[in-house]
């Protein structure tokens, strides 16, 4: 959702701030900018569309300027037109401001700017940050900082800023409220961004301002500030990424390597959260070791679980391990509707956040309410139990909630998620088998044939990758033309078939619903016809005969039946008239395979197609707006 990155040091600052955009254009690309201070004067170049279309306007420019800042844009306030992209200036283009976020009051504020004569040359709300900058500098002899300082305590929203002036050719400042910025410190520069993949290329110390702060950059150093004024002392911390994490590495786009990266993050979660020699005979310790406290999983009446988007389908998921594993009751929330509609307070609640950029903003604000409103009581049985899944254990939710399970996936670029919805689903395995240890739900030797097929898992990853991915990119060439899907699941593979719509739609733009294989007959068997391909996972066990019965009443409309079922499956094989055959494995495991024929198909259809499958229209990887 809009990336913005800075630079002051002793290098050209345009290359530097070019290259943090490009590994910031996931967070949106309807437009991009640039200004720097040059000769006393701001330099600010902007461009509609893609980075590529601004890198083109600034092509063959020699612009030695040392301070600048970048944007790009996702459209909120504005159409994705120049005038609206992002850098801002004041009347006098004398100072730029990059802005990420909403500035809730930006109305008022513009009415009110307006009332003294100030003339507005965007529909952003972005724009009224540098005309306030201005006033203040005007009106009191007074520094950037303090003139930004107390612009922010004017401005209401979730918003991260930079601001350069060209009368302050040695400074820049940025400030957060709500919305993500790190900075990054190397030796005689400094460096902010919206994300730390446009750091890793210069510098691994990293510090994330935190809400309610801001920072001041000279040539010299670092200083931080609250919003109120006081110094504050911060010390920056070493990542452990390295620059290769963020390039394609020979694949054709992110999203591919990504799908390909699975088995390793498999391989990861199985490390980070199990006993790797766990069984039945260790029944006094626990086959898990998620380091979560007792007093967060004791006595549990109730889980809910707040996501959005693929990180909701991850959420059903862990609701199905739960209930069914476990035997916790759980409910799942979209946590744009939970936030302004929750569900009634219940006793010994545990709310789970997921979140992969853990910046979501109506995640946080679902768990920020919950939080709030359990505040007021003092019996134990009603204060809130947080706890987030999360691939970015440093970001806003790594600072709202007391517990995270770390999904250790790696950065994720594609838009579309794939790997972190895979680690995801893998720390809900962990959290529902520890949750089955803590409450003696299944024997230890249930548990450890979970263990031993969870074990096995990465292996049979790669069999899909190797013998599938050909074969899929094939079967992709059918459906260059089809305009509608419907993806068909039962039980723990329900969402499994949502996540394969909304791999689909989003990135090949065409239209495909998941559904509970045995609502089909209910109402969306209608759509059915020779040109609706249905996708069905039919995976033995508890439900295997329903979905092949559910995929005949389909064939029976004439839809072409695709099937994700395990290799040689003689039943299978005479319903479907196309197969994607996976290994075969315990039908509470194989979501873990299934998902990803799925995401070849998409992947392979908009590829065909010519489309931008890391970068797909109208979408941000990080949705830090309401
Ligand atoms: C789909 C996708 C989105 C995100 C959603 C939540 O491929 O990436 O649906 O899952 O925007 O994002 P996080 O998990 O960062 O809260």
């Amino acid at each position: 959702m809009c990336g913005i990155v800075g630079y002051i040091g002793t290098q050209a600052a345009s290359g530097i701030l070019l290259e943090g955009l490009r590994k910031l254009e996931y967070r949106g690309y309807d437009s991009a900018g640039i200004a720097t201070v040059l000769e006393g004067e701001i330099h600010c170049v902007r461009a509609k569309g893609k980075l590529i279309n601004l890198e083109e306007k600034l092509a063959g420019e020699d612009n030695p300027a040392r301070i600048g800042i970048a944007h790009t844009r996702w459209a909120t306030h504005g159409k994705p037109e120049e005038y609206n992209a992002h850098p801002h200036m004041d009347t006098a283009k004398r100072i730029a401001v990059i802005q990420n976020g909403i500035i809730e009051n930006y109305r008022d504020l513009r009415e009110e700017l307006k009332s003294r004569g100030c003339e507005f040359r965007s529909d952003t709300d972005t724009e009224v940050i540098p005309h306030l900058i201005a006033e203040q500098l005007a009106e009191s002899d007074t520094s950037l900082l303090e003139a930004v300082r107390l612009v922010v305590n004017r401005l209401k929203g979730a918003f991260a800023i930079a601001v350069i002036s060209a009368d302050y050719p040695d400074e820049l400042i940025v400030g957060r409220q709500q919305a993500p910025v790190v900075l990054g410190f190397g030796q005689g520069e400094f460096y902010c961004a919206s994300d730390t993949p446009a750091l890793v290329p210069y510098t691994r110390a990293v510090l994330p301002l935190e809400n309610g702060e801001l920072a001041r950059m000279t040539p010299l150093g670092v200083e931080i500030y609250s919003f109120d004024g006081h110094r504050l002392k911060k010390t920056p911390r070493t990542l452990n990424w390295n620059p290769v994490m963020v390039e394609k590495q020979g694949f054709k786009h992110f999203m591919l390597k990504e799908i390909y990266e699975q088995p390793g993050v498999v391989r990861a979660c199985l490390e980070a959260y199990f006993d790797g020699e766990w069984a039945a005979t260790d029944a006094d310790k626990s086959p898990t070791h998620l380091g979560l406290p007792p007093e967060l999983l004791t006595d549990l009446q109730h889980i809910q679980i707040v996501a959005c988007g693929t990180s909701w389908h991850a959420g059903l998921v862990g609701k199905y391990l739960i209930e069914q594993v476990a035997g916790v009751p759980t409910t799942v929330h979209y946590a744009s509707e939970f936030r302004y509609a929750p569900a009634p307070i219940t006793s010994n609640t545990l709310t789970i956040g997921v979140t992969q950029s853990g910046e979501t903003a109506d995640t946080l604000a679902a768990l920020e309410m919950e939080k709030k409103r359990r505040s007021g009581f003092t019996q134990p049985e009603l204060q809130s139990r947080l706890l987030g899944i999360t691939n970015r254990p440093e970001s806003s939710l790594g600072d709202l909630v007391p517990h995270i399970i770390d999904t250790h996936a790696g950065i994720e670029i594609g838009v579309a998620a794939t790997k972190t919805f895979v680690a995801q689903v893998m720390a809900f395995y962990a959290l529902a088998l520890d949750l089955t240890y803590r409450r003696t739900a299944k024997s230890p030797e249930q548990l450890e044939e979970i263990l031993i097929g969870l074990r096995q898992l990465p292996a049979q990853m790669e069999v899909v990758l190797e013998s599938q991915e050909r074969y899929i990119e094939e079967l992709a060439h059918d459906f260059a033309e089809t305009q509608d899907f419907i993806f068909l699941g039962r039980g723990i593979n329900f969402p499994i078939a949502l996540e394969g719509a909304l791999k689909l739609k989003e990135i090949s733009y065409i239209h495909a619903e998941g559904y509970p294989a045995g609502e089909m007959k209910h109402g969306p068997i209608a759509l059915l016809d020779a040109k609706v391909p249905v996708v069905a996972i039919a995976m033995p066990g508890a439900v295997y005969e329903k979905v092949l019965s559910n995929a005949q009443e389909a064939r029976a409309r004439d839809a072409r039946l695709i099937g994700v079922t395990p290799m040689d499956e003689q039943e299978a094989a005479d319903t479907f008239d196309t197969l994607i055959p996976v290994p075969h494995v315990d039908e509470l495991l194989s979501p873990i395979l299934t998902v990803i024929p799925l995401q070849l198909l998409a992947y392979h259809i908009a590829a065909r197609r010519g489309l931008d499958v890391d970068q797909p229209r109208n979408l941000a990887k990080s949705v830090t707006v309401e």
